[in-house]
């Protein structure tokens, strides 16, 4: 099989991760969390190796974004990028789609066609839900990625590949092979490096960090003046719970953007869901006590159904304050009306309730 053309001197793009808490940046992505520091450390460090990956997180969070990077700044970035969202093609056709087939393999095969893997030779194949891949499919792909070898649908002929497998997932593959659904032997094969992408509520203030890059790049594309986000605004983009990660995110900057009149974001330009105030992890002892305030006055809005004259009541301060405070935190009280209007909140994940901080 013929090599893709590659310059050996065309010089690789370097990824800036760095060790000094700013910013990183690798492959377009961007991070500043401790958490997403170490996704991007070590996909720097791998993206010039040969070795499978496998990328896990839950849907939004930037799974297909970290494939392309990895390619990107690998030394295959020359050769092509194929991906397949393996949950979109019906079982009957993965296996011709991903391994190509002969003349006469099936009915309506009437020349013989390339799969995926033949055209990433020399580059990248991007397996995007491989979760969903087929039981009888998972053995040729364990084939390819032990032996990098394979045959065509209907063919003899063996053709070997230099292809680097990416594979990404939201599907919990460990219960899948507890299941029954999904290959042990592939999984590990897969996973021979495991990054797991954080959802974005995990990685604090990166929601600022990507909040104020989408409005520079919307602005941008819809030649709008707007500058930036008004404090309410960014204390609401930092408190909420993001159930849809980055692509949220995007959204909600962009959909803001255009409705914005004047030069700033504001709250109300933000189409967010209703928050959710268990979202914020509060651990006891080792929070701010701003912190455990503020998930008291939210946690008890919301079992109060968003009336703050109640909630005020349970925790004896005066409307006024309560109102004081919801301003400072960003939050109007109509995103607290909940469906049961009575219960107290569930304490928050991996944290204790505040009132036994007090004691
Ligand atoms: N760290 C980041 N920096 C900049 N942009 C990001 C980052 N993470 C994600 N994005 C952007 O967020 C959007 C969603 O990312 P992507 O489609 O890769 O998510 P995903 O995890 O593959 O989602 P799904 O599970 O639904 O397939 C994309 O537009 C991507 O470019
Ligand atoms: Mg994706």
């Amino acid at each position: 099989m013929e090599q893709p053309v590659r310059d050996p001197r065309a010089r690789l793009p370097v990824a800036k991760v760095r060790d000094d808490g700013a910013p990183s940046e690798f492959g377009g992505l961007l991070g500043g969390s401790a958490a997403m520091q170490r996704v991007l450390a070590v996909a720097s460090q791998i993206a010039r190796a040969r070795a499978t990956v496998l990328i896990t997180g839950e849907s939004g969070t930037g799974k297909g974004a970290l494939a392309r990077a990895i390619h990107r700044m690998s030394p295959r970035a020359q050769g092509p990028m194929i991906s397949v969202h393996c949950a979109a093609l019906a079982e009957s056709l993965l296996e011709s789609e991903l391994f190509g087939h002969e003349k006469g393999a099936f009915t309506g095969a009437e020349r013989r066609r390339q799969g995926r893997f033949e055209l990433a030779h020399g580059g990248t194949i991007f397996l995007d839900e491989v979760g969903e891949i087929p039981p009888a499919t998972q053995v040729k792909l364990l084939q390819v990625l032990q032996e990098r070898r394979f045959e065509r649908v209907g063919g003899h002929e063996t053709l070997f590949v230099d292809v680097r497998v990416i594979a990404a997932t939201n599907r919990d593959l460990a219960g899948d092979i507890r299941a029954g659904r999904f290959r042990e032997d592939l999984y590990y094969r897969l996973k021979v490096v495991h990054l797991e992408v954080p959802p974005l509520r995990a990685r604090g203030d990166d929601v600022l960090l990507l909040a104020d890059h989408c409005l520079s790049r919307f602005a941008r594309d819809n030649a709008k003046p707007v500058v930036g986000f008004s404090e309410r605004a960014r204390a609401l983009l930092r408190e909420y719970h993001w159930p849809g990660n980055v692509r949220e995110l995007e959204n909600a900057v962009e959909s803001a953007v255009v409705t914005c009149t004047g030069d700033r974001i504001l709250p109300e330009h933000l189409p967010l869901g209703p928050l959710d105030p268990r979202s914020r992890v509060v651990r006891v002892p080792g929070a701010k006590l701003a912190d455990i305030e503020r998930w008291a006055v939210l946690s008890t809005l919301e079992a109060a159904a968003g009336s703050t004259s109640r909630a005020a009541e349970v925790l004896g301060i005066s409307v006024r304050a309560l109102q004081y405070r919801l301003r400072e935190y960003g939050v109007q009280g109509r995103r607290f009306r909940v469906d049961q209007p009575t219960g107290s909140p569930s304490p928050p994940p991996g944290g204790t309730a505040p009132r036994s901080a007090s004691r």
